[in-house]
């Protein structure tokens, strides 16, 4: 059969990759689909032309990242009848919709593996295994720079600046990390997978979500002491009929499986109740890694009938989207600097039961005139436990603003 030529838009740290990987399995490719694919065409900022690329394709792959050109040339391919693969997981997290639709209506496959969790079949498993599954809720540690940053504070004591210079001499954090450590990256990840798992549209502005910036060392020695790791973790979840979607920090305890994803690995649990739980992990970032998912990609739509639709399920939630719930219940950790008096603890513990907060397990640790107290409260909306906190705040033996960090309680084993 005839060659099948890519068209590829990008080629800097996952683009060049890709080309080089398309090159080096051509031949694994053309004995599993029947076609050899070859590169037909290169556009980058300084090379290249948009049409004559496309004209000269069969299929489109977008590695150019950012919204505009990229959204542009996704749909013109799209139209054009061509097959689309991409890793633009702001692309896809903002104009989503607008894109399925085309690639809906004009009977082509947009498929972007890659965009999430890099390597980790995630996209693919929630496509397709799980496709009749009701799933209930989705954690992830889609993001490798933070969990690489929060491993490394945990395992050597160092503090978030520190940590990041390391993740940047190792690679594992561009120059302008800012997208990666604000969670803004992981949020992005979250709205694509909360998408495709409960079949509603959710665009990126609806997913609340915090950074690892404020995290200190000594929260993750507490944390130690509580038998609790720190990951920064997204979550989707159903929620009295509605969908909550939010990533922030949050503490694990040994028996969730994301509690041992360590270094820039991503890992993705999903539950539902016929399941149990499915946990998927792998690199979740890198050239090479991302490229191979690309081309993962690109070998599913050279199949002759496709395999899948490569869409989101058309399912009847789709038409009746559900409500993002924004006040969830949650677990706590809570940290107190205050003065070592008679009367505090019970001071705290009056606003907290003011409020349906209820202690779990507490730290207490004198420090000359002040002394720590590190709690973990049990769940309860996160506007109750919000309010607790600006009250305790206010109270004269405070020495600084109370931190909160989530506490996920599911265990597994
Ligand atoms: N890096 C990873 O590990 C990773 C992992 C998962 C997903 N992704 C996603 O993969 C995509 C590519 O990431 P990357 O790290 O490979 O980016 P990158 O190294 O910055 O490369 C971007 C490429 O796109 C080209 N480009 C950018 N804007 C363009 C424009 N307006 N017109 C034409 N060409 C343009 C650049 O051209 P010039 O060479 O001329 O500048 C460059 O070749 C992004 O969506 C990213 O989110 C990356």
């Amino acid at each position: 059969m005839s060659a099948f030529r890519v068209g590829l838009l990008g080629h800097g740290t996952v683009g060049s990759a890709f080309a080089e990987l398309l090159r080096a399995r051509a031949d694994a490719v053309h004995a599993a689909t029947g076609r050899r694919p070859e590169l037909a065409g290169v556009l980058t900022r300084s090379e290249g032309n948009f049409e004559e690329v496309l004209e000269g394709s069969d299929a489109i792959v977008e590695l150019m990242g950012g919204l505009e050109p990229a959204r542009d040339y996704v749909l013109r391919g799209l139209r054009s009848g061509r097959h689309v693969v991409t890793a633009n997981k702001q692309l896809l997290s903002q104009h989503g919709e607008e894109l399925w639709e085309e690639a809906r209506s004009a009977g082509v496959q947009l498929r972007f593996e890659a965009a999430v969790a890099g390597v980790v079949p995630v996209v693919r498993i929630l496509q397709e295994a799980l496709a009749a599954a009701h799933v209930d809720r989705i954690h992830g540690i889609v993001n490798g720079t933070t969990n690489f940053i929060l491993t490394e504070m945990a395992r050597t004591g160092a503090g978030y600046e520190e940590a990041l210079a390391q993740a940047q001499r190792l690679g594992y954090a561009e120059a302008d990390p800012s997208e990666d450590v604000d969670g803004r990256d992981a949020a992005a990840k979250m709205a694509i997978l909360a998408r495709l798992a409960f079949g509603t549209p959710v665009h990126i502005d609806q997913v609340r979500y915090e950074g690892i910036e404020q995290i200190k060392p000594d929260d993750l020695e507490y944390a130690r002491e509580l038998n609790l790791g720190l990951k920064l973790v997204g979550t989707a979840e159903r929620v009295d009929g509605g969908l909550s979607v939010h990533v922030h920090p949050a503490f694990l305890y040994p028996g969730h499986p994301l509690a041992s994803v360590a270094g820039p690995y991503n890992a993705v649990t999903v539950e539902s109740e016929a399941i149990t739980e499915i946990t998927m992990s792998g690199p979740g970032a890198g050239g090479p890694q991302t490229a191979s998912a690309v081309l993962g990609d690109l070998v599913s739509t050279m199949q002759e009938p496709p395999e899948a639709s490569a869409l989101p399920p058309d399912t009847l939630e789709r038409t009746q989207p559900l409500e993002i719930v924004a006040d969830v219940e949650s677990a706590f950790y809570l940290h107190l600097e205050v003065a070592d008096r008679p009367g505090v603890l019970g001071q705290v513990a009056q606003i907290l039961g003011l409020q349906d907060v209820s202690v779990k397990s507490v730290i207490q640790k004198g420090l000359g005139e002040s002394a720590r107290l590190v709690m973990v409260v049990h769940p309860v909306l996160e506007s109750k436990f919000f309010a607790a906190c600006e009250l305790i705040a206010g109270l004269d033996f405070m020495r600084a603003r109370p931190r909160a960090i989530r506490v996920i309680e599911e265990e597994f084993v």
